[in-house]
């Protein structure tokens, strides 16, 4: 296992649509792993292959924390290869929103309150659930990524244009100092 660079905006990665997986073979699976440790790593609770720079359609997710009788002494892996929302319904405010990839900047977003995710899982076998909440909110967020999209999209154009500006400014400075 080895911990990954997660990349950040506005790296391009980050804004392009991503491949599907057709193998799942012990590269992928190794990529997994290592996604999956980054995150854990990060405290992060979702992560995705763009977000270490690997435009293929996978991403690692937290599971334990919509599991009421994990007492999160194991960290389990849960990936989803080629993930797709097939349905989807109601809306919440998913409030503060961030990612690991958008630096020092969390915002509102209006999210769908339920969504229906069907996908492979590490074996290649087809899994389909519903997911409710946090976790409808992880699933939208993780699978824009796939599409290369932030959350940051998602946003007023304004407040969107505050970030960039914020960021360009943040980006010269490092490179100055
Ligand atoms: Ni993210």
């Amino acid at each position: 296992m080895a911990l990954l660079q997660i990349v950040t905006y506005p790296e391009k990665s980050l804004s392009m649509p991503s491949e599907k997986v057709d193998i799942i073979d012990d590269e992928i699976r190794q990529l997994i792993h290592d996604m999956a440790e980054t995150m854990f790593h990060e405290s992060g609770i979702g992560l995705a292959a763009p977000q270490v720079g690997v435009n293929k359609r996978i991403l690692v997710y937290d599971a334990k924390s919509q599991d009421p009788d994990d007492d999160g002494s194991e960290q389990k892996i849960t990936a989803l290869i080629n993930p797709e929302i097939i349905q989807s319904s109601g809306s919440q405010l998913s409030e503060n929103e961030g990612c690991l990839s958008v630096v020092d900047f969390r915002a509102d977003v209006k999210r769908y309150e339920q969504v229906t995710v069907k996908a492979q899982d590490m074996d290649g076998n087809l899994v389909e659930f519903d997911a409710h909440g946090l976790m409808a909110v992880i699933m939208q967020h993780e699978i824009d990524h796939l599409d290369g999209i932030l959350f940051i999209d998602r946003i007023s154009t304004l407040k969107r244009a505050m970030y960039k500006k914020k960021r360009m400014k943040q980006l010269k400075e490092e490179t100055a100092s």
